[in-house]
């Protein structure tokens, strides 16, 4: 399965690319984790991505696009993939059309602004990777990572004035995909549950079809 996960900041999209990579044993690439790494690497790609992403705005598409093209012809991806956080405007989805791949779902998980914001302000991350919330998703023990041992933070963009500036960025940018996806006949929306697991239950049940 050739997937798109889409979805405002927050609405989940990390959270149950996780789960779908274990159930399909897929690998997820998600340009927002590489992107990072890459700051935190102090690489020149992470130099010039960082006043972007702390600014709550698009990373420059043509950045995106070299490095998911990378991605996508590499052998990992041959059996399928999910693409978390991939295209984010309509030059990206078109340059993905370009590049020949088949994308056979696009699956965008919907969530009020509100909800939004009220999730990212309980959101600790690691560097390990892993994600959790202090109210949704605890870690075993507060502020510590349970699958490294490491203290959890908060994330930069995840600063509420950072996650208005993203929300409108989403908005503007990336939502007139939905409609982009819908014409192709390829769009399933999943509305977000309170719950990740009643998510992830009505994701794989709108996945199974494909
Ligand atoms: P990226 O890392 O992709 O950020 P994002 O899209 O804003 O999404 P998030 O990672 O913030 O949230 P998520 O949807 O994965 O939600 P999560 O599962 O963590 O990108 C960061 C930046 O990089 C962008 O702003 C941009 O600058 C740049 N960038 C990335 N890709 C780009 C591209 N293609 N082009 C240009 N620039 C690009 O969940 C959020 C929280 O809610 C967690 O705490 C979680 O535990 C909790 N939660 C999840 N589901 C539920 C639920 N059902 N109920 C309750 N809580 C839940």
């Amino acid at each position: 399965m050739n997937l798109i996960l889409m979805g405002a900041p927050g609405a989940g999209k990390g959270t149950q690319s996780e789960k779908i990579s274990e159930k399909w044993n897929i690998p997820a690439i998600s340009t927002g984790e590489i992107l990072r790494a890459a700051i935190k690497a102090g690489t020149e790609l992470g130099k010039t991505a960082k006043s972007y992403i702390d600014d709550g705005k698009l990373v420059p598409d043509e950045i995106v696009i070299g490095i998911i093209k990378e991605y996508l012809t590499s052998d990992a991806c041959k059996d399928g993939f999910i693409l978390d956080g991939f295209p984010r405007s309509i030059p990206q989805a078109e340059a993905l059309d370009g590049m020949g791949v088949k994308i056979d779902v696009v699956l965008s998980l919907e969530v009020a602004d509100e909800k939004i914001v009220e999730r990212m302000s309980g959101r600790r991350v690691c560097t390990c990777g892993a994600s959790y919330h202090t109210v949704y998703k605890p870690s075993k023990q507060a502020g510590i990572c349970d699958k490294c041992g490491a203290a959890l933070y908060v994330r930069k963009d995840d600063a509420p004035e950072t996650v208005q500036k993203r929300l409108e960025t989403y908005h503007t940018q990336t939502e007139p995909l939905k409609d982009y996806y819908s014409k192709k006949g390829l769009l399933v929306t999943v509305e977000g549950q309170e719950e990740v697991a009643d998510t992830t239950r009505l994701v794989f049940e709108a996945l199974s079809r494909f």
